[in-house]
């Protein structure tokens, strides 16, 4: 059961109960969406790669937050971009509107991530002229493709609340889809976490967290 709850910047977030963890920073979704993903993640990685279509992995897609803002972004800078998401229990169609998050990019992005969300659980949809949307409705453990992306954020329930998603294995899981050169973001950094990217073969780099957390994570597959 997920409850509609606000963070501190005036933005929405789910409460899980099961888990017993919000889907977004209580100190504010919006912001830390912003912060970690966008800023730290699509702006670098289009840096990174300027003159490629970007491919882009998100494990676990939630509420859509930071797919829409990455939409937003790929529209507003002509990048195109192929997105997929991993979720293992995919919210509702009337869950994703509670959030409100309509107000936070272009009604026509959102009138169409609202029409076409169930479809892209099944299928691959191009969403806006720039994005293309796929959901694999499953758990990172079971994930696989034969692709690889430019581009990672793991957004995953933290790892007091959800261990297994942050063992060395499944981050050796998820490495395994990065490209060369290729980047990973995520918005916590502990010690046995940059290890394990480390004996992976990735490059570490810790740059200021989103408001009210100290540090976040960056790292390059090299
Ligand atoms: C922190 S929330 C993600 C927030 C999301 N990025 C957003 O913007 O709303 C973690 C997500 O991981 C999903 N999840 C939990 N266990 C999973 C697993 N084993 N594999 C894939 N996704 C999982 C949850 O259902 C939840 O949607």
């Amino acid at each position: 059961m997920n409850v509609i709850t606000q963070t501190a910047d005036g933005s929405n977030t789910l409460y899980n109960e099961t888990i017993g963890e919000h889907y977004h920073s209580k100190h504010g979704a919006l912001q830390e969406s912003k912060h970690v993903f966008i800023n730290a993640g699509l702006r670098h990685a289009r840096e990174v790669f300027p003159d490629q279509p970007l491919q882009l992995l998100e494990v676990g897609f939630g509420t859509g937050l930071n797919f829409l803002l990455s939409t937003a972004y790929a529209e507003e800078n002509s990048v195109p971009m192929a997105y997929t998401g991993i979720e293992a229990y995919p919210l509702g169609t009337e869950e994703l509107k509670s959030t409100n998050y309509g107000q936070y990019v272009s009604a026509d992005i959102w009138n169409k991530f609202i029409e076409q969300y169930a479809e892209s659980l099944v299928n691959e949809v191009q969403l806006t002229p720039q994005v293309k949307l796929d959901i694999a409705h499953t758990t990172l453990e079971t994930f696989n493709t034969g692709q690889t992306y430019h581009l990672i954020y793991f957004d995953a329930f933290s790892v007091q609340h959800q261990p297994e998603m942050w063992s060395d294995e499944i981050i050796g899981h998820v490495c395994s889809f990065l490209k060369p050169g290729g980047i990973f973001v995520t918005y916590a950094i502990t010690g046995k976490l940059k290890r394990a990217l480390k004996s992976f073969g990735l490059k570490i780099e810790k740059l200021p967290g989103a408001p009210g957390k100290r540090e976040m994570l960056r790292a390059v597959r090299l």
